[in-house]
């Protein structure tokens, strides 16, 4: 499938799923203390969604070629954990830092977005990357504007990570996202200025770099889904959907509790 542009009646949708996705967020914060199981937190919000939003879970039995199912609602990634990982019952103790990731359909548009919670107070290095992750993502949507290219994206995140020390996951990228969940074009984390797909008004897609503390290595574990640094360092990621506009770009998924951007980014 090529990269599609979407139409404003579109982009409103975009609009709305990716609202309510943030608002999962908003939702789920209060709850993330110690105790709890990542299961509770994928429980809690997948009825949220159902029931209060009208939303369809995007991650539930998704199935991209050579996968299983995806078990559950949202994606919980814990500590060493860089993504995708499968909520479970194991509680979240203090100085434990989870990245959630929800995905919502509404009336067959995808909204797609994760934020980083630290568990009681993070380590140092723990808040350090949660923050430089954060402003990573941010590097990356400061470049989208159209006649921008994808790689101007790409270098803009790993050259922030690296100078702090950190690490960019290569594995995987953001995606173009619309009436599909991961759609063409796919938006490295990493890459050279000017070279990669020219970017046009229209265009939606995802900005979501997952942030090493050690070493960019990776290891899936036996779930078949579940994400973790081989390290066993620390990983970090945040993730919003972006519209290209005709003058920049439209964060879609925002909504009140939407952590406000980095001070780098003027209005
Ligand atoms: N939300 C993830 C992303 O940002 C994808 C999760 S796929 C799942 O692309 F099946 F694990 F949910
Ligand atoms: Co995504
Ligand atoms: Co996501």
């Amino acid at each position: 499938m090529p990269i599609t542009i979407k139409s404003a009646e579109e982009i409103e949708k975009m609009r709305v799923a990716g609202r309510l996705a943030s608002e999962v967020l908003d939702y789920i914060a209060p709850f993330v203390q110690p105790g709890i199981t990542t299961d509770e937190l994928d429980k809690l919000c997948h009825d949220h969604m159902v029931d209060v939003q009208g939303c369809v879970p995007a991650p539930l039995n998704y199935a991209p070629p050579g996968h299983q199912p995806y078990p559950k609602s949202i994606c919980a990634s814990v500590n060493h954990q860089v993504c995708h990982g499968v909520p479970g019952g194991k509680k979240l103790r203090a100085g434990d830092i989870v990245n959630l990731d929800i995905t919502t359909i509404k009336d067959g548009w995808h909204g797609d977005t994760s934020r980083m919670f630290a568990v009681g107070a993070p380590s140092i290095l723990a808040k350090r990357l949660i923050d430089g992750t954060y402003d990573c993502m941010w590097k990356g949507i400061e470049q989208v504007k159209p006649g921008a290219h994808l790689g101007d994206i790409g270098h803009a995140i790993q050259q922030y990570a690296e100078a702090n020390g950190f690490s960019v996951v290569r594995e995987f990228c953001g995606h173009g996202i619309g009436s599909q969940f991961h759609e063409e074009p796919q938006v490295l984390h990493y890459g050279k200025p000017g070279t990669g797909v020219v970017l046009q008004a229209g265009m939606i897609f995802t900005i979501e770099p997952m942030i090493n503390a050690g070493r960019r290595d990776i290891r899936m574990l036996g779930d078949g889904w579940t994400v973790v640094t081989k390290d066993h360092s620390l990983s970090a990621q945040w993730e919003h959907t972006v519209l290209v506009t005709e003058t920049g770009y439209e964060v879609l998924t925002v909504s009140a509790g939407s952590p406000p951007p980095p001070a780098f980014i003027r209005p």
